[in-house]
């Protein structure tokens, strides 16, 4: 369980900046590794958000300068501030990436709801609404994930792709060149 942060907005920058460093590296590791059928699909969008995440570091950041505190970068200080878990493996499906992101954007998402209030608390509207922006960044990315991941069941060229169980009919394609069905109550000529 990670400690709370108490009312430091300070803090809690340190802390997103930390999850967001890591958070841009579990996201172009899913670029890399991704693979199968949705394989260009999630490639591209993986790495549309580690963009959008990098982006958030560097303001995060530098906002910590601004309230006089040191702006950490070694890798030890990152990931003893983070709160984030690491993958302990790589994810063995799309659908796992995506799952593991969203357990991460949530993680996020709830710090930056903290900071918010610890900003209120301090008096430090700054800081307040380089967090809310923030939020919003991940809101919207969490959305795209969520879709990416609505019960659309795989097809069973999935399913055989990623050894898992098909639970979409596969769909009848008919006879070829069996033209349009005739209009309701209008005889087929
Ligand atoms: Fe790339």
């Amino acid at each position: 369980m990670p400690k709370p942060l108490g009312s430091s907005s300070q803090a809690h920058l340190l802390r997103e900046q930390a999850n967001a460093v890591q958070l841009y590296l579990q996201y172009k590791g899913y670029h890399w590794n991704v693979a199968g059928p949705r394989f260009r699909e999630l490639h591209l969008l993986f790495d549309e958000h580690a963009a959008k995440v990098l982006e958030t570091i560097d303001a995060l950041a530098e906002r910590q300068r601004m309230l006089g505190a040191p702006a950490k970068y070694s890798v030890t200080d990152l990931v003893r501030a983070s709160n984030l878990e690491s993958d302990a493996a790589l994810p063995t499906t799309p659908l796992r990436m995506i799952e593991r992101l969203l357990v991460a954007h949530r993680t996020v998402i709830a710090g930056l709801r903290d900071g918010i209030r610890a900003a209120e608390t301090d008096g430090d509207p700054g800081t307040l609404d380089l967090l809310v922006r923030t939020l919003q960044e991940h809101e919207k990315m969490a959305w795209f994930l969520r879709e990416q991941a609505s019960p659309v069941p795989p097809s069973p060229e999935e399913a055989a792709a990623y050894g898992v169980p098909s639970e979409r009919p596969a769909v009848p394609l008919g006879p070829p060149h069996a033209g349009p069905a005739p209009l309701p109550g209008r005889a087929a000529r």
